[in-house]
């Protein structure tokens, strides 16, 4: 594995390595790194014949200052575990690499209602941190796929809409969210948990899944409020839990029963704040 910190050398490596293996893949990532973001990278190996990851802890994208300074950092073991898993490049640039004038005047983008809603309403600035970062990584790269997780559902919608703004030729490919055994969705903020935050964490996967076996067309609001009890009662302080469309994020009120719908809930234990969704199967699935 070849590691690489100046978006020059990057670009060089790149351009030089893509005329023997072909297709790019690019893995974005903050690092202190775990199984989902592993599988992204087995994605991208499969699919291309050179994969980069990026490890950046983008300060941009952080609405609260407290949660990037404690945003966990692992850097050797990131390493040992990329190494392994037989990456061709790890790009993990320093700040100025990123944002060369500054953190200042960087870009926005226009995101319309998927940055009013859900991740967007509750971490203001969220998403446009997110987009710059991301922009500027797949310029430096120009990757062929992208590879990004269903755990953020959100931010798979935003960066598709990114790449319809920006007009660039890339292709998002969203992979599944890998769980821990109980079914606790994988997070690098699971790490900041206390054995007992730990166990109690499961509870947010468990009252999506019980959302997804109790949805009935009709009136969801209620039992959207019920797991929001539910996950208070249980010790979280909940942003939100929604019951949304999966095609487009808008919230449903009312289901006809047709259309497909993704559950998203977003709870603190502590000072960690957690987030998970699922995609709700059909009846006839
Ligand atoms: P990070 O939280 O490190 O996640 C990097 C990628 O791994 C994202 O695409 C995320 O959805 C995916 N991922 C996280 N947990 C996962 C899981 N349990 N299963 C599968 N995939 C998982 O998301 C970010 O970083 C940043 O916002 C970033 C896109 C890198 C921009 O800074």
């Amino acid at each position: 594995m070849i590691l690489i910190k100046r978006a020059s050398d990057l670009h060089k490596h790149i351009a030089s390595g893509r005329k023997q293996a072909g297709n790019v893949g690019f893995v974005p990532t903050m690092g202190a790194l775990h199984e989902g973001h592993l599988s992204l990278i087995e994605a991208s190996q499969k699919e291309n014949g050179l994969t980069v990851c990026s490890i950046f802890v983008n300060p941009t994208q952080f609405n609260d200052p407290k949660d990037y300074e404690k945003y966990p950092v692992t850097m050797d073991k990131d390493i040992a575990l990329l190494e392994e898993q037989g990456v061709d490049i790890l790009f993990y640039p320093y700040v100025e690499e990123i944002y060369p004038n500054g953190l200042k005047d960087l870009g926005h983008y226009d995101l319309g209602y998927l940055e009013t809603i859900l991740e967007g309403k509750y971490r203001p600035g969220h998403f446009q941190g997110v987009c710059q970062v991301v922009h500027r990584l797949l310029e430096i790269v120009q990757p062929n796929n992208l590879y990004m997780g269903q755990k953020d559902y959100q931010q798979c919608m935003v960066v598709k809409r990114l790449l319809e703004l920006t007009g660039l030729p890339i292709e998002l490919h969203t992979c599944p969210t890998l769980r821990e055994p109980d079914g606790l969705a994988m997070s690098s903020r699971n790490m900041r948990l206390h054995p007992e935050e730990r166990q109690r964490a499961v509870e947010i996967s468990r009252t999506l899944a019980a959302i997804g076996k109790e949805v009935i067309p009709g009136d969801l609001v209620k039992l959207s409020l019920w797991a929001e009890q539910e996950l208070s009662r249980k010790g979280f302080k909940v942003d939100y839990v929604a019951i949304a469309s999966a095609l487009d994020l808008r919230l449903v009120d009312n289901w006809d029963g047709k259309e497909p719908l993704v559950t998203l809930a977003a709870a603190f234990l502590n000072e960690v704040r957690l987030i998970d969704n699922m995609l709700v199967p059909l009846r006839n699935e």
